[in-house]
């Protein structure tokens, strides 16, 4: 074995859960090929910063995306457009740094891969070296099967994005579900086939019906992860402040939300203004002499 091959447990699909089988390692496109193959479904969530994205690593999340949703759940931007690669980067270098185990994704933020496949291979480059990423995730079926194409064999793994595409929100006009009716379901399924014929290694499927979600991750080898495409994909990606609670007002009708932390970081303020206010805080135990 010389020094580039790699070892045998990197050689090494896991055969067991996702949870528990990868512990001395990131996890890898093959452990996600294996789990599809026995029927295990995996969590993915969204990181922005090196601490939360240690809590998901050291709960298990297989998966960690530094999604240009970045822009709307981070950076106080209205919609992911802004967002520049210099943002991903940094960003995306802290989740590295504050995990261990997990696959870290990036995104190409808008306008980092739409206009030439030399375009999107420079940047993704760049998250590869200097973020450190596992892997990057574009937006697009068809219309950016050329940019995966050459990505992939660049040795670059990509994770895809289609149906609800939030780059493209000012097209759209909101953010409407994708794929209802026969000419729109038809041709998810193409940009589904196209991306899978690409090399990508797995697809995210936003905002599409269920059934269709389904029909898609029946017909495709590579894993599909659902965020608003009902339960039947291979796995499932939240935003994490949507899931946590964090997000302040309306959250869409496809998010759970699990915790509760808007509330909880703002009564933990408000119980330090008070104890300041009072002179309850500092104490004596808090103190130097
Ligand atoms: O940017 C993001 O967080 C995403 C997820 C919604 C899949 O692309």
């Amino acid at each position: 074995m010389n020094a580039s091959s790699p070892s045998p447990a990197q050689n090494q699909a896991t055969t067991t859960s996702l949870y528990g089988g990868v512990t001395n390692r990131r996890v890898t496109v093959r452990d996600l090929a294996a789990a599809k193959q026995r029927g295990e479904k995996w969590s993915m969530l969204t990181a922005y910063d090196a601490l939360t994205a240690g809590v998901f690593d050291e709960a298990g999340t297989p998966v960690l995306l530094v999604g240009d949703s970045a822009g709307n759940c981070h950076l106080g931007y209205e919609t992911t457009v802004p967002v520049t690669m210099d943002q991903m980067v940094m960003l995306s270098a802290a989740v590295v740094r504050g995990t261990k185990r997990a696959m870290i994704v990036a995104d190409l933020p808008f306008g980092s891969y739409q206009e030439s496949p030399a375009q999107a291979m420079h940047n993704a480059a760049r998250l590869m070296k200097e973020a450190g990423v596992g892997a990057v995730k574009l937006e697009g079926g068809e219309r950016s099967a050329r940019s995966i194409e050459l990505l992939v064999e660049a040795g670059i793994p990509v994770m895809a994005h289609i149906g609800l595409t939030p780059q493209s929100v000012h097209a759209y006009g909101g953010y409407p579900v994708q794929g209802r009716g026969d000419e729109a379901a038809h041709q998810l399924l193409r940009d589904a086939k196209a991306v899978q014929q690409s090399g990508a290694f797995a697809v995210v499927l936003e905002a599409v019906p269920a059934e269709l979600a389904a029909q898609v991750t029946e017909q495709l080898m590579i894993p599909t992860v659902g965020i608003g495409g009902g339960p039947d994909t291979d796995a499932q990606v939240l935003v994490w402040t949507d899931m946590a609670g964090m997000t302040a007002g309306r959250v869409p009708k496809f998010v759970k939300q699990y915790a509760d932390l808007r509330a909880v970081l703002g009564d933990a303020a408000r119980a330090f203004a008070e104890d300041v206010r009072g002179g309850a805080f500092p104490a004596e135990e808090h103190s130097f002499h």
